[in-house]
């Protein structure tokens, strides 16, 4: 495989998106971010002045109607696919988050295969749609360990039922999502190959245009209750985490290690979490939070684990630690509480 020269990033503006973007231009590539809002690619590339020559954005429309993304694909060699409705602040699950997320993965892939000069496709799925919430292992008291191969047994109609919450329609969404790519080479062959990452909760400092810590991202938004107080603390629904940064390395890596082609890698750190556990990160790294936070001794879930190690070495990870990530988010959140 030929190493990509201009690679297509949906979701640049976001919180995963644009550190993608940041390694890819590090590495000297050329990148074309897609958003569904010009503002933010200019504020993107405002951030950048040194990259202006190898970063340019192109406006697409949002996910959730079917649409034509053949104007983002053109003369590009790769396509890096982050974008996909996150939130779990909805009114109509499958509407906001199961089709978008759908329509997305199919319009990226359809467009690749027409534009026929795009060599790999590399997909942001998540570990979303490798968990098994109700997994018999876990009734018998036997330890296991989530792999690439495992994926969430939840089935359309569940994840779409108007009854469900947001939290279990989003997995559907990357799990449909996510199949709908592997369908979609098994059924088209294309003329690329595909990798997809399904990675835990990730957090860390960001990289793309955010004023106030209100318009964080969902995953840290979370650390940021932690660090301004909230009680009682909010509590994982997995332990399974990495750093931002290692996750935008694994996609750059993805890309362009010949290797790793129609692979499914879970990066994650080996490290677990919990939001006690980054409650005394805050205390003892930030004298201004210690009249407000109180540390909780939260159980951190140990009756199962997850492959990170296949990721790291099949894409040369040195993962970081729980403590770096969050002081390093933390920080930088409190310095634009105090500007805003
Ligand atoms: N953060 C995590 O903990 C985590 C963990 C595992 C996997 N993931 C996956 O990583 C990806 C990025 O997540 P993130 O945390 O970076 O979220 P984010 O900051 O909300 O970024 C997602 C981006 O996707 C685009 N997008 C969202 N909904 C869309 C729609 N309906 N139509 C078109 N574009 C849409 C948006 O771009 P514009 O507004 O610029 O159009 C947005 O910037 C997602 O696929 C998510 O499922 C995230």
């Amino acid at each position: 495989m030929a190493s990509p020269q201009y690679v297509l990033v949906t979701g640049a503006t976001g919180f995963i998106g644009a550190h993608v973007v940041d390694s890819l231009l590090a590495k000297g590539l050329r990148v074309r971010g897609a958003t569904r809002s010009p503002a933010k690619g200019e504020a993107m590339r405002a951030a950048r002045p040194q990259h202006t020559d190898s970063l340019d954005f192109v406006q697409i429309a949002d996910f959730s109607e079917p649409n034509s993304l053949s104007d983002a694909v053109q003369g590009v060699d790769a396509v890096i696919h982050v974008a996909s409705p996150f939130t779990y602040d909805t009114k109509d699950n499958e509407k906001e988050l199961i089709i978008p997320a759908i329509n997305g993965v199919k319009g990226i892939l359809a467009a690749a295969a027409n534009v026929g000069t795009v060599k790999r496709v590399v997909v942001t799925s998540s570990f979303a749609s490798v968990l098994d919430a109700d997994r018999k292992d876990r009734e018998n008291g036997n330890y296991f360990t989530y792999t690439g191969a495992d994926w969430n047994p939840l089935t359309y109609a569940e994840s779409a039922d108007p009854a469900t919450s947001a939290v279990i329609a989003y997995r559907g969404s990357k799990k449909f999502a996510e199949k709908a790519a592997w369908d979609f080479m098994a059924e088209t062959k294309p003329a690329f190959d595909l990798v997809t990452l399904c990675p835990p909760m990730t957090f860390g400092p960001v990289a793309h245009p955010v004023a106030k810590p209100a318009d964080l991202n969902e995953s840290n938004a979370m650390l940021w209750k932690v660090a301004t107080g909230e009680k009682p603390l909010p509590v994982a629904r997995v332990p399974f985490w990495i750093d931002v940064r290692d996750l935008a390395q694994a996609h750059v890596e993805a890309l362009l290690r010949p290797t790793a082609g129609g692979q499914r890698y879970i990066p994650a750190s080996p490290e677990r979490f919990s939001y006690g556990k980054a409650a005394q990160i805050v205390v003892d790294h930030f004298a201004w939070s210690r009249e407000s936070v109180v540390p909780e001794d939260q159980p951190v879930d140990e009756s199962h684990g997850v492959d990170g190690v296949t990721a790291a070495s099949a894409l040369g990870l040195n993962y970081k630690t729980f403590e770096q990530t969050v002081v390093d988010l933390v920080g930088q959140a409190k310095k634009l509480d105090e500007a805003k």
